[in-house]
């Protein structure tokens, strides 16, 4: 079998790719590790930039998105005890959309069944071979072997995937950054006690209060990096949200059984470059950001849209100029994207240990606070840079 691009991982940068490829005019074959369902059942980001909601608009996959995400115009901060709203809208002009990721992977998933573009689930042992020539990738599906020749292969498989592990080495740098904590995350339905995100840096630290849909929430706090989902009852994450997150949402938090409880460990990483010979990565392939800044499905959605792009000129100009820019167009985003989420990451977390680091965070929060300017700069890195 012989396809353009085969692009390994169907999570929203593999399957937007696919979308927007299949619109021009160009053949993909799709291989995912996992189910569908395995997929649609990991809850991740909430938060999406307006340039993220452009190019799915592009793609053809924004009419839910339209109808039922919420559009935010600004986003609060807690400490010590008060909150204090950021004009996102007022300081930018743009908003930021809540719908979360889950439903941006399950239209992808319907538009690609749509187009009738092949997808192969549960793809065993993905190997690319040739990257440097004339790539091919073998895999197993139901107990047959199969191999696929390809003018391209897009590494869209997140961070764990076989992509990046795939390079020489000697070919790869990368940049990593592991903090000594985790966010344990809680989904539950009931109708948000706030109207905005709010972002609360607390002595006990740091809590998100997010959501999903008017009925539905998403909430967070920080927690020890050893710490593991069964070693909090829900009794006790809500407890926890609400000393965090302020006496007035504590009094009102229902009691209602948590949909989904996990914990994610926060972690900075990048890849340089993002191209290998006909490999080109995207997405949490090739970078990962802490969350607290909400980048990393926005960051995986501007890689893929410069990819296709790239692929686009290439196979309709014949021009190579856009698949030899891929990686440093890509990186300039990145690194700014990295910069951002690090710096809310260490902005708002507490760090066990240093006091005068202590005493430094505490005055940057009173600062931001107190200086137009220092929030015009976050609402200007959190509704997202140009793309
Ligand atoms: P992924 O979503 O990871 O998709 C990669 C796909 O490739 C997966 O479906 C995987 O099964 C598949 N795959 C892997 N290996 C192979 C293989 N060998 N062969 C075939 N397929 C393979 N961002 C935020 O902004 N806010 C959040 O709250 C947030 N929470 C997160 C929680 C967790 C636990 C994680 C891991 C990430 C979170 N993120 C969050 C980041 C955000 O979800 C990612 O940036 C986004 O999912 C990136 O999309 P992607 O398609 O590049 O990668
Ligand atoms: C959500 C996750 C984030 O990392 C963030 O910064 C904002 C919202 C969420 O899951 O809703």
């Amino acid at each position: 079998m012989k396809t353009q691009v085969v692009i390994v991982g169907a999570g929203p940068a593999g399957l937007l790719l696919g979308q927007l490829l299949h619109r021009a005019g160009i053949d993909s074959l799709l291989l995912e590790q996992r189910s569908g369902d395995y997929v649609l059942g990991r809850i991740r980001a909430g938060v999406l930039e307006q340039g993220t909601v452009d190019v799915l608009e592009h793609a053809g996959v924004a009419a839910r998105l339209r109808a039922e995400g919420l559009a935010h115009d600004g986003v609060e901060i807690g400490f010590r005890g008060f909150r204090h709203r950021i004009p996102l809208k007022e300081l930018t002009g743009k908003q930021v959309t809540v719908y979360g990721q889950t439903e941006v992977t399950r239209d992808l998933m319907e538009a690609r069944a749509a187009t009738g573009a092949p997808t192969v689930y549960e793809a065993e042992n993905v190997t690319l071979h040739d990257i440097g020539g004339s790539p091919r990738v073998t895999y197993r599906h139901r107990g047959e072997n199969h191999e696929v020749a390809c003018d391209f292969i897009a590494g869209c498989d997140g961070f764990h995937g076989v992509s990046r592990r795939s390079v020489p080495a000697d070919t790869i740098t990368t940049f990593e950054r592991q903090y000594p904590f985790g966010w344990l995350g809680v989904l539950a339905d009931f109708a948000p006690l706030w109207d905005e995100l709010i972002y609360a840096a607390s002595d006990r630290g740091f809590a998100l209060a997010s959501m999903r849909s008017q009925t539905r929430v998403r909430c967070y706090i920080q927690c020890p990096i050893e710490d593991t989902v069964d070693r909090w009852t829900e009794e006790e994450f809500w407890a926890e949200f609400g000393r965090r997150i302020g006496p007035d949402i504590a009094a009102r938090l229902p009691r209602v059984p948590a949909l989904e409880m996990s914990i994610a460990p926060l972690r900075s990483f990048v890849a340089e470059p993002l191209r290998f010979g006909k490999l080109f990565l995207a997405g949490d392939a090739a970078h990962i950001v802490p969350p607290t800044g909400a980048k990393g499905l926005n960051l995986a959605v501007s890689d893929v849209f410069y990819l296709y792009e790239a692929l686009r000129g290439f196979f309709r100009e014949k021009t190579t100029s856009g698949l030899d820019g891929y990686s440093a167009r890509c990186l300039r985003r990145i690194w700014r994207a990295e910069r951002f989420s690090w710096s809310m990451t260490r902005l708002l977390h507490s760090f066990p240990g240093d006091r005068f680091d202590e005493r430094m965070q505490r005055a940057e929060i009173e600062y931001l606070l107190d200086s137009p300017s220092a929030q015009a700069a976050l609402a200007e890195n959190y509704v997202g840079l140009p793309l």
